[in-house]
């Protein structure tokens, strides 16, 4: 196995291993590797659905999709889904579409958001179509002290209303006022579950609100965290090969992925693992 870090920041490289093939001692190595550096990019891999998840399964028990995501299931990996523009039939195979997904922690509107992210690009796109990933514990290290004073002890409220690909949800009503979105509330300032070292959790922007504050107020404080974790010193933007499977931290990064030309495929396999509680 060789590793190499991708940014000062954040993401570690790994070749020469097949994940299938790997023993307690070498996931050990690995697990460690994720946890310090927060992303993960393993080269070469051939998957099947069910070896995807049966490689997902060993940072923790899977989180199911979000319920709009569950009726794209592979019947042999039924906790995988799709992330993908392809249309078959008239239909989308996958989430996300060709546009902009902006920045987000994967589902940090529940009260538990998943620990690990595990996405496999199958077919990938070389126009666009790149994944950007931010280290908060580094962005929050880094933070000049008048701007975290601010945030310390801080709430902040998750919207569920809207994908990170900016759609309406089923079932969701368009929100008028943050302070009644729905979804759900975390610290600003959030330790890991199994370092304990501290992170900002700042969600995604749209809609987001700092619990308690007037509007105007936390409008004017998210803007300016989101303009300081969004840093470029805080990333790694991620150019995918055909293969390429990465591993996140949801607890310690946020990512957003560059709109791609629809008329191109792009077809990636998704599983996601609950935070231990
Ligand atoms: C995700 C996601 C980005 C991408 O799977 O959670 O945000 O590059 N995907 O497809
Ligand atoms: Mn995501």
């Amino acid at each position: 196995m060789k590793t190499r870090n991708l940014t000062p920041a954040t993401g570690s490289e790994i070749t020469g291993i097949d994940v299938r093939a790997l023993d307690d001692a070498g996931f050990a190595e690995i697990e460690a590797l994720w946890l310090q550096r927060c992303l993960i990019v393993i080269r070469d891999q051939h998957l099947t659905p069910a070896e995807l998840c049966t490689f997902s399964r060993r940072f923790g028990e899977l989180e199911p999709p979000p319920a709009s995501e569950a009726r794209r299931r592979d019947e042999e990996a039924p906790e995988m889904w799709v992330i993908s523009n392809v249309v078959e039939n008239g239909k989308a195979i996958g989430a996300l579409g060709s546009g902009e997904a902006e920045w987000h922690t994967d589902m940090s509107y529940i009260p538990a958001p998943p620990s690990a992210s595990v996405l496999y690009g199958r077919e990938v796109v070389t126009n666009g179509g790149r994944t950007w990933f931010g280290n908060m514990m580094a962005a929050l290290d880094a933070m000049p002290a008048r701007l975290r004073e601010r945030l310390e002890g801080k709430t902040i409220n998750h919207d569920s209303s809207y994908t990170s690909a900016g759609d309406l949800r089923k079932g969701m009503q368009p929100v008028t006022d943050v302070t009644v979105a729905p979804g759900a509330r975390h610290p600003a300032i959030r330790p890991h579950s199994v370092t304990a070292r501290e992170a900002l959790f700042t969600g995604r922007r749209t809609n987001g609100w700092i619990v308690g504050m007037d509007v105007a107020e936390s409008e004017e404080l998210l803007d300016q965290i989101w303009a300081w974790c969004t840093r470029e010193e805080f990333l790694y933007v991620h150019e995918w090969r055909a293969n390429d499977l990465l591993v996140w931290d949801n607890r310690s990064t946020i990512h957003r992925r560059e709109a791609f030309d629809a008329s191109a495929r792009r077809v990636m396999w998704r599983c996601q693992v609950r935070d231990v509680t």
